[in-house]
């Protein structure tokens, strides 16, 4: 919930934001950007310590925050999830009540959705879902960033995101939408998001595709989905971005993925490593946009 006249608390889903506010934090993150050899921003965080909690693997997420936290003049403090207590049963809780009392901030990626939002109930300082099963916000800031750079205005830009109907495609239905951003999303029976959450939610990828400005997929088998791998990559087959499937979006149409990827199954090499691949300014995006919204939520 937004804080009176103030930041949000927390980022958990994207859904703590005002449109006012994202457009603020995507206006920062472009000058925060383009100030980066100046440093702008160098002293945003000066004196506080946000910790990086993890309890999966990471590169982008991690690095990205890592770097981010320094370059605002911050203390980045990275921990594993197995080498607290909380790995001998200590309360998510309990934790969050602790670490409150050290640290400024928590980022925090999880095995369960559950665990986030626990943490921040808890917690007396802000919290930042670095990826959940469920969500994935902080994915798709960058993700709008890198719309916002390639396209000026974000209204009535489409995006159709072809795959599954996973965290990623989730934040990105969720704060496209607060954006302006035109969210379709094409996944096959069963792997649908929340009916309503996408302007177009469809099985058929060229429908999706369709005239859109970007064409977007992320990987067939999550961080704990590896036990129905076989049958996802079944399920997901047609659902791959090709040069086929890129042909079928607007002339200005670009490639996105949130990485990492598994060229060959879900994007083929020629769109990733193609000229319409806007995928490697996108994971450079996480770094810009993630320190514009630890300045937004540590004001
Ligand atoms: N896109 C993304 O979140 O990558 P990492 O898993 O490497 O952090
Ligand atoms: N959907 C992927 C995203 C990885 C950044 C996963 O959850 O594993």
């Amino acid at each position: 919930m937004p804080r009176l006249n103030g930041p949000p608390s927390h980022l958990l889903t994207g859904e703590e934001l005002t449109a006012e506010q994202l457009t603020a934090l995507l206006e920062r993150a472009a000058e925060l950007k383009a100030g980066r050899g100046e440093g702008v921003g160098a002293r945003s965080l000066a004196g506080r310590t946000v910790a990086l909690l993890f309890e999966r693997p990471s590169t982008r997420t991690r690095i990205s925050f890592q770097v981010g936290v320094a370059e605002l003049g911050g203390h980045p403090l990275t921990l594993r999830a197995d080498e607290l207590q909380l790995g001998r049963g200590e309360s998510i809780a309990d934790t969050a009540r602790v670490l409150s009392r050290y640290l400024h901030a928590i980022v925090i990626r999880a095995g369960s959705h559950a665990t986030v939002a626990e943490l921040a109930a808890a917690a007396e300082v802000p919290v930042v879902n670095a990826l959940t099963p469920v969500h994935h916000p902080c994915q798709a800031l960058a993700d709008l960033l890198t719309l916002r750079e390639r396209f000026g205005d974000l209204d009535g830009v489409s995006v159709a995101y072809v795959g599954d109907g996973n965290n990623v495609a989730r934040s990105l239905a969720i704060l496209g939408r607060l954006a302006g951003v035109e969210v379709r999303v094409a996944t096959p029976t069963g792997y649908e998001l929340e009916p309503g959450l996408p302007a177009l939610d469809t099985r058929d990828p060229r429908e999706a595709a369709e005239g859109a400005d970007a064409l977007y997929t992320d990987v067939w088998v999550s961080m704990g989905d590896e036990v129905e791998a076989e049958r996802r990559r079944a399920d997901l087959a047609p659902y791959q971005l090709n040069a086929e499937l890129l042909a079928l979006g607007s002339e200005r149409a670009i490639a996105l993925h949130c990485l990492p990827a598994h060229p060959g199954e879900e994007i083929t090499e020629e769109v990733l490593y193609g000229e319409r691949s806007a995928v490697w300014d996108q994971a450079e995006n996480r770094l810009h946009s993630q320190k514009a919204l630890l300045e937004l939520l540590l004001g």
